[in-house]
């Protein structure tokens, strides 16, 4: 008999937890366009493990209805690596690629950010955490709404509490304006560390501006921000 991958039974997980929300109506904890249940959006009273907390966070995300962005997903992709990692990067939203296949940075710049971690950083994908600000994908790639953002928010920051990541660094404008809670303009925030509640932030260029802009000064823009963050790692 054909063994389901740990990903392919989460799934199964959040299907049957979704048919079950399904049937059971408001009465259950996975409110459809409320808040997050209690148990992911408040800090963990006893500490659990960071795999099991996480595998509950990724079965939440599976089975999200919270904004208009599931009636239009094949996978919600909540992110993937290492739950325990030093390093964590936040893009966007998935895409078409990363969207069929329920992960993260798997398309043509999730190509470019593999080379970033291994041949730029010396570092493997699986050592690292890679998630986006909304983790399903808006139609057709459009940018993600504010109110998208906004309730798939509590995720990531849930995801950031276990993981508790030695440095974070964001992926295009979105990422960074997100988390640092600002309007201001990537070309404002990169080149410096910013802090994102204690946690030293260095914002960078989206591999898709990179693909589409690939010159050698924004090329050594990224070069600058990534060696930030392995000096971050290696102090
Ligand atoms: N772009 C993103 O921002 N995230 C992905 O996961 C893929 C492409
Ligand atoms: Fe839920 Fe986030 Fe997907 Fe919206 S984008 S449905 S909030 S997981």
């Amino acid at each position: 008999m054909k063994k389901n991958s740990p990903r392919e039974e989460l799934r199964e997980l959040a299907d049957l937890t979704l048919r079950y929300v399904r049937q059971e109506g408001d009465s259950l904890p996975m409110q459809p366009s409320g808040k997050v249940p209690d148990d992911i959006s408040q800090p963990a009273a006893v500490e659990l493990d960071a795999d099991k907390e996480m595998a509950s966070i990724d079965a939440a995300v599976l089975a999200c209805e919270k904004c208009p962005l599931h009636r239009t997903r094949t996978h919600a992709v909540p992110g993937e690596g290492d739950n325990k990692a030093k390093l964590v990067f936040i893009g966007e939203a998935p895409g078409g690629n990363e969207d069929r296949q329920g992960r993260p940075f798997v398309g043509r710049s999730g190509e470019l950010l593999t080379k970033i971690i291994t041949d730029g950083m010396g570092m493997t994908r699986e050592e690292v955490y890679i998630t986006n600000i909304v983790k399903c994908r808006p139609p057709g790639n459009r940018d993600p709404l504010p109110g998208e953002i906004e309730s798939c928010h509590p995720y990531l920051v849930r995801q950031l509490e276990i993981i508790q990541p030695k440095v974070i660094c964001t992926l295009g404008r979105f990422a960074a304006q997100c988390l640092l809670e600002t309007k201001a303009p990537l070309s404002r925030l990169r080149g410096k560390q910013a802090d994102y509640n204690g946690t030293p932030l260095i914002p960078t260029y989206h591999p898709a501006y990179l693909l589409r802009n690939y010159t050698k000064e924004a090329r050594r823009q990224v070069w600058d921000d990534v060696s930030k963050v392995v000096e971050i790692l290696t102090i």
